[in-house]
């Protein structure tokens, strides 16, 4: 096989596109939103025993993009591609294109990831015909993205053309589950900010007045020892992506459950030894729509882009609300 050849390869992007139904078009309701928040964070959970996300109403169609690119590209790149070469009305949210900012979190192939550090090689799904595939069109475990054939020696995708480039398969990008949809693969997060906002995401602490060499006055000084740090370092790397929210089967952007999110945030002051709320903040989460809706799944730990076990930390928050 040529350099070139393992270079180049198809893929076909199958977008869930959404485009809503405009305000106008839409009859005036009591209580609408006010002014400045989400057009569609009226009254939710008429659908849903969980009080499941609204559903706007709008057109809904899927629609397949099929791009020539290196395997190596990112999700986002190959979403930028086709917003800036085939089709500029595709919407979807990002920011920092690395995994710093949580703002892509997308569901591909049904599972909620950030768009920016999927790599098209890594979740295309391939025609069953492809040796390493299975039934549903997913790479096998330790099956790369190109495969030796014995019959042949030639390296890539039978279906596709021996002269052209790979043929990659399939990869399915919808929305974040549990959200409600404002446009193509962009949702509401309000509500979720809400929630967390509900549960003094901020440091409840009082500072020791630090004095400089000089004898002065300096600034509050807020002490911990290494240890007591890492009790809750890593909890601070939480990007507030929604991932772990997309992933629970119980939240579903309504008033029965805060959320993983909220929960991870709130664990985090839990464990820092300088918060004087620990037992306020124990309290707080220990409702019908906090950790008693937590239905321990674990659902969420496995895709946290920042390697948080999300299921174990509010399995832990709650041995600490029953050890209280
Ligand atoms: S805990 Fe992980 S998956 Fe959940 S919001 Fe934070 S970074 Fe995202
Ligand atoms: S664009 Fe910021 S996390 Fe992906």
């Amino acid at each position: 096989m040529s350099d070139e050849r393992s270079d180049k390869a198809t893929v076909t992007l199958r977008v869930a596109r959404f485009q809503p139904k405009a305000e106008r078009e839409r009859p005036a309701r009591a209580g609408r939103r006010e002014r400045g928040g989400s057009p569609f964070g009226g009254r939710r959970g008429s659908s849903s025993p969980f009080g499941g996300a609204k559903r706007v109403r709008g057109r809904q169609w899927t629609q397949d993009y099929r791009l020539e690119l290196s395997p190596e590209t990112t999700l986002l790149d190959a979403l930028l591609t086709v917003k800036r070469t085939v089709d500029p009305s595709l919407a979807f949210r990002y920011s920092c294109g690395h995994g710093m900012c949580g703002s892509d979190a997308v569901a591909v192939n049904g599972t909620p990831t950030l768009l920016c550090t999927a790599k098209i090689r890594d979740v295309a799904k391939l025609p069953s015909s492809f040796p390493g595939a299975d039934d549903e069109g997913f790479r096998k475990t330790g099956v790369p993205a190109v495969v030796e054939t014995d019959a042949d020696s030639v390296t890539g995708n039978p279906a596709g053309d021996a002269d052209g480039p790979l043929d990659l398969g399939v990869v399915e990008i919808a929305p974040l589950p549990g959200f409600a949809v404002l446009r193509d693969l962009v949702v509401d997060i309000d509500k979720m900010l809400d929630q967390l906002r509900k549960l003094k995401p901020y440091l409840i602490a009082d500072g020791v007045l630090a004095t400089t060499v000089d004898g002065k006055v300096d600034v509050f000084e807020y002490l911990q020892r290494p240890e007591q740090l890492k009790k809750y370092e890593q909890l601070t790397n939480c990007i507030l992506c929604g991932v772990c929210e997309g992933a629970c089967p119980v939240y579903s952007g309504g008033e029965a459950f805060v959320g993983p999110a909220a929960l991870i945030n709130e664990s985090r002051f839990v464990n820092d030894s300088r918060d004087y709320e620990h037992d306020g903040r124990l309290d707080m989460i220990d409702t019908a729509d906090g950790i008693q809706a937590c239905q321990s799944v674990r659902a969420c730990s496995r895709p946290c882009p920042k390697g948080i076990d999300v299921g174990e930390e509010i399995w832990q928050l709650i041995a600490q609300v029953r050890e209280r």
